[in-house]
């Protein structure tokens, strides 16, 4: 049934005459569908090694660079808000060709996991970005291939860096390791890393379907990119959704624990085809709500061109309702507030 439409003719009864239903809030309430709450939300958070205050971030209004103070600080106020968990990315202040401050146990990212884990612990669900791309002089996601073609990332040399950095990540205490870096065979190799060291609970967070995409803008200005050219010959096409089922078996098959869509409203078609095949494997699925989607928003709000509370919830709610159960959201903290007082 839904409010304000009649209901079919019953054998011998007239059918009820169509009437408009005053659809008061506690009735929408009631039969809503679809609930986002502070607890399935990720607040992703930026630090920046030898900060001392935090630093704004041009495009992404409201967001900043974190300091280590900052960053605890930050942290702690999400888990008050009732955020579900904390999606840790470093910017360092030197890169090499390898990435080798990713490894680093005195890297920022590493510092970054061992700080908030002992501010917030096990109140919240600590993840961590496993990607080169904030690591490495030339900005792509893993190492060059030598004597090959300009640019060209080296898929399997990049999985042996990425197992190395899951070790140090989940030493460090992170709980969830994000694999944002589109390699093939790397929620595998990087599982079978784990497996061999004995650990098994570091759960692994697959970028199943990551587009490569122009809505990720902001996020280089937040890590201080320095990629010149793009990541399309490993990042996924925006033309194409099968693929992304492809990854979603092979992800799973490899054993990723959640996986993701990304960027996520321009994709809500490709998050509701990975949502239904993930329910059928029993996988729990996430969304990125990216750089750029907020940015769009945020530029919009300063121009009073959109009602931001309601745009914020309304963007949440289409992610939650196209099937992801986890939203990775710059606006966490802030929606965590909203969503308290939407029925
Ligand atoms: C890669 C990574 C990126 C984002 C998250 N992880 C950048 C990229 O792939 O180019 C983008 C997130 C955002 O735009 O908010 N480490």
């Amino acid at each position: 049934m839904s409010p304000g439409r009649h209901h079919p003719a019953d054998a011998g009864f007239p059918a009820a005459r169509p009437r408009r239903l005053r659809r008061t809030a506690a009735l929408r309430s009631l039969v809503a569908q679809t609930r986002p709450a502070a607890a399935d939300l990720v607040l992703p958070l930026f630090v920046k090694e030898g900060l001392r205050e935090p630093a704004p971030i041009g495009s992404m209004p409201g967001v900043v660079q974190h300091s280590r103070d900052s960053l605890r600080k930050a942290s702690l106020e999400a888990v008050q808000a009732g955020v579900g968990g904390l999606m840790l990315f470093g910017v360092p202040d030197e890169r090499d060709a390898t990435g080798s401050g990713a490894t680093d146990e005195q890297g920022v990212l590493n510092v970054a996991i061992r700080d908030v884990v002992a501010e917030v612990g096990d109140a919240t669900v600590v993840m961590a970005d496993l990607c080169l791309d904030e690591f490495t002089d030339h900005g792509h996601c893993g190492v060059l291939a030598s004597g090959g073609t300009a640019g060209t990332v080296d898929n399997d040399a990049t999985l042996v860096r990425y197992r190395e950095m899951a070790l140090s990540q989940a030493a460090a205490g992170a709980h969830v390791l994000g694999l944002s870096g589109m390699m093939d065979g790397q929620v595998g190799a990087v599982r079978a890393a784990l497996d061999e060291a004995g650990d098994v609970d570091t759960a692994l967070l697959a970028y199943t379907a990551k587009y490569a995409s122009a809505f990720y803008g902001p996020f280089r200005d937040a890590v201080e990119a320095t990629l010149s050219g793009d990541r399309r010959t490993y990042q996924q096409d925006p033309a194409n959704l099968d693929e992304a089922l492809r990854e979603l078996a092979l992800d799973v098959a490899e054993g990723a624990d959640i996986v993701m869509v990304k960027p996520a409203l321009p994709y809500l078609d490709v998050l509701r085809r990975v949502a239904d095949e993930a329910a059928v494997l029993g996988v729990p699925v996430a969304a990125y709500q990216v750089s750029g989607e907020m940015a769009m928003a945020e530029a919009a709000f300063a121009n009073g061109w959109l009602d931001r509370e309601r745009t914020i919830v309304e963007t949440l709610t289409a992610v939650r309702r196209a099937g992801a159960g986890i939203v990775l959201t710059y606006w966490a903290v802030e929606a965590a507030a909203l969503l308290r007082r939407t029925p």
